[in-house]
């Protein structure tokens, strides 16, 4: 195509009906030019193609398609390849569709267990979350298909969706928020961002030209469209204007009819509209002259990677005496109707109608001979005396009971968010009348989001499948029965009680108004932090097997800000089956001016390890992995200083740690004023000659005025104190004429014109 030649070509009519879709999931066509209309679907993990009937909730029917796992589950891999495999699997399924942007990954941040929409999302941690979106791109891409990173930006609530406005201190906003999509989009280049519902300080970001513009592109380099939520669009033109190329679904002609008029009274420069159908044209282009019209999908082998990813995502949170995994030839009760209809997937616009799925009571046929009581009726939240008594004398009469457990449907789903964090009642009491009579008792968990667990030092195993795809079934039993060793960490805290998160206080929000009042302090940030005890850490996970850490080394014990450093250590299997670690490495800055967390993850790696065998571990840190988003500057800054960097299992099991001193490269402006503390002067080496004669001077006035009264160390305390955090005026006052106001004027000025 040629762009440019095109856009000369089209009328003003034209072009602003291109700026949105011909209907739900379809960009207009402009037959004349032999632009062909294309297809977007929903995402992001599997495909949500609807033929007829569309709807952007998951309500109507689409095409059979393979559902892999979700994002909350899939961030518990924390493996980049295998998020690449699936990517390539849905790119492939959609060129063999015809669908040339699949909608997704979501990267927003989990900023409280409850959001409606957690199972959408990666992680509570912006380095795990965008590395995790920046592979989901990457594999889809490498089809020659579109994504569309969404919800940009801060979309972390589903109450008041469309109307409320996230409101989030400038640092907070770039360390967490939008640190979540940063790497996606530098590194993976999604060919379109998709702007979120919700306002940012008050602004809809689909109106929002400091996210969609200073930001995404002039900063991180997008060159991709921009597309909006569906129904995100407030102002059109105002859009436009922001960085908003695409309205999805079609306005009915309302909109494109604003911009034809603000383009001819004026109000809209029409370059700005030629940029954004530009955009446009060059999405379809990559799609059109990439298409691969031969592909075809294999649903089986799809569903194949589904469990064979899936795997990967269990997190085993808890396995006291080696209850799992469970010897073929136990007694096995599976107790709870997830064993046989498992939630494996959330709803709302995600919804797969996936073509098969595997129960663990089917996938276990063959494997174990077990038995199977109900539990429990997913369908509503009563408790039935009958199905708990069978369950009971089940378990009683068996060597092992496996409940599977978790949220339904109905209590979590795009659309609203939770308000408790407690599972469904009868399935609790079932837990709480299990363990009653069988020791031996293992809980599946099937849930988008943490869960309180009453029950979760009366049972001995606990496996976090989260909501993971049609095979889960599958990956279950290989799991339960050894065939498979978990590996999967956890990519969220569960805090112990709802009123644990930092959140709690503000979520979801006054009217239209949620103030991020816990800043910087999301997840483990947050928990460390308060040194406060949680259910399961952020990064837990464990194996049927032991790794060994050892010989932690560090490039360097000093670099600057400019450098990397190169971080090995060595991870060696100590125990008796094979099995993958996940090694994470957090930083912390000893000492700062900043409020910092105690720690951040700035790298993970998966090995792969059989008994016996050893592997090196290695991470390059650079700036960023020791930065703060300094608002002064407006960009990362590194505090010269000793940072630890701690290698560990999870973010509460830290095996190994060192030092490395950083020497920062840049110098803050400093703008002193008379109300500038003698503190923070003094911290000014070029200050130096005249702080020195200043406290020379104080020491003597302070002194002198106390005679015979030996100065005690805390007088001195308390003198040294109060100097330092006098106004630089005040030194006039204090220093009994000995400082003038006009020298003191004259030290700033010199200082402020270095
Ligand atoms: C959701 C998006 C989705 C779109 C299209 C919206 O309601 O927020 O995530 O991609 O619908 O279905």
């Amino acid at each position: 195509m040629n762009i440019k030649d095109l856009v000369s070509k089209m009328t003003l009519e034209e072009k602003a009906g291109l700026c949105s879709g011909s209907d739900f999931w379809h960009t207009k066509a402009v037959e004349r030019l032999g632009i062909p209309a294309v297809m977007v679907s929903d995402g992001p993990h599997g495909l949500r193609k609807q033929d007829l009937n569309a709807d952007h909730l998951g309500v109507n029917i689409s095409i059979e398609a393979v559902c892999f796992p979700a994002a909350c589950a899939l961030a518990c891999s924390f493996d980049r390849e295998l998020i690449y495999k699936m990517g390539q699997a849905l790119g492939n399924e959609c060129q063999a569709e015809d669908v040339s942007v699949i909608l997704g990954p979501g990267a927003n941040i989990k900023r409280s267990p409850v959001c409606g929409r957690n199972f959408e999302y990666f992680s509570e941690d912006p380095y795990l979350s965008s590395q995790m979106a920046a592979n989901h791109i990457k594999g889809v891409q490498s089809q020659n298909v579109g994504t569309s990173l969404k919800h940009f930006a801060a979309n972390n609530q589903e109450h008041r969706r469309m109307s409320a406005s996230s409101e989030i201190d400038e640092r907070t906003l770039r360390e967490i928020y939008l640190a979540s999509f940063e790497t996606a989009v530098k590194e993976a280049k999604p060919w379109t961002v998709m702007c979120s519902y919700n306002r940012v300080n008050g602004v809809y970001a689909s109106e929002n030209k400091k996210l969609l513009t200073d930001i995404l592109r002039d900063e991180w380099g997008f060159d991709g469209f921009v597309v909006s939520d569906w129904g995100a669009v407030d102002e059109r033109v105002e859009g436009l204007k922001a960085g908003l190329d695409l309205e999805m679904p079609s306005s009915g002609g309302f909109n494109d009819e604003l911009i034809v008029k603000a383009v001819k009274d004026g109000s809209l420069d029409e370059k700005v509209l030629d940029r954004a159908v530009e955009r446009i044209l060059g999405v379809l282009d990559r799609y059109l002259e990439n298409r691969s019209k031969n592909a075809v999908w294999d649903k089986e082998k799809d569903s194949r990677l589904a469990r064979e990813i899936e795997g990967e995502c269990i997190v085993l949170l808890k396995n006291d005496d080696s209850i799992l995994p469970i010897s073929k030839t136990e007694k096995v009760a599976f107790i709870g109707e997830f064993a046989e209809k498992p939630r494996y997937q959330g709803g709302g616009s995600s919804h797969i109608n996936s073509f098969d799925s595997l129960s663990a009571l089917d996938a276990v046929k063959g494997v174990c001979d077990v038995e199977y009581a109900r539990g429990y009726d997913s369908s509503a939240d009563v408790t039935d005396e009958k199905l708990i008594a069978e369950a009971v004398s089940l378990a009683e009469k068996s060597d092992k009971a496996v409940i599977f457990a978790g949220l339904p449907d109905s209590f979590e789903s795009e659309g609203f968010d939770r308000s408790h964090m407690r599972m469904p009642e009868n399935q609790n009491k079932l837990i709480a009348e299990v363990c009653k009579v069988q020791p031996n008792t293992v809980v599946v968990l099937h849930n988008g989001s943490p869960v309180e667990m009453p029950w979760v030092n009366d049972v001995k195993g606990i496996l976090e499948v989260y909501l993971g795809g049609q095979s889960v079934g599958g990956a279950e039993i290989d799991i339960l029965f050894g065939d498979a060793n978990p590996c999967g960490k956890l990519a969220e805290t569960f805090p112990k009680k709802l009123s644990d998160n930092p959140s709690y206080l503000t979520f979801p929000g006054e009217g239209d108004r949620t103030v991020y009042s816990e800043g910087i302090f999301v997840g483990y940030r947050y928990y460390d932090k308060k040194e406060m005890d949680v259910l399961f850490p952020f990064g837990h996970g464990l194996s049927y097997t032991q790794f060994e850490y050892s010989n932690l080394k560090l490039s360097a014990d000093r670099i600057t800000d400019n450098d990397t450093l190169k971080v090995t250590v060595d991870v060696k299997n100590i125990g008796k089956v094979s099995g993958k670690e996940i090694v994470q490495l957090y930083v912390s800055d000893r000492e700062s001016r900043v409020i910092r967390p105690l720690k951040e993850l700035k790298g993970f790696e998966k090995l792969s390890l059989e008994p016996g065998e050893k592997k090196t571990a290695e991470f390059i840190l650079d700036k960023r992995s020791f930065a703060y988003y300094n608002t002064e500057i407006s960009d990362w800054h590194v505090e010269s200083g000793e940072f630890d960097i701690m290698v560990g299992k999870s973010s509460r099991d830290i095996v190994l740690s060192d030092t490395v001193y950083v020497e920062s490269t840049v110098k803050l402006p400093v703008h002193y004023t008379m109300n500038t503390t003698f503190g923070d002067m003094l911290e000014d080496e070029d200050a130096r000659v005249y702080t020195d004669r200043y406290i020379e001077i104080y020491r003597e006035q302070m002194s002198g005025n106390d005679e015979g009264n030996e100065m005690g160390e805390s007088t001195g305390a308390m003198i040294e104190a109060m100097l330092k955090y006098n106004p630089m005026r005040a030194m006039v006052s204090f220093s009994d004429g000995k400082i003038s106001v006009e020298e003191i004027k004259e030290a700033i000025e010199k200082l402020n014109n270095r």
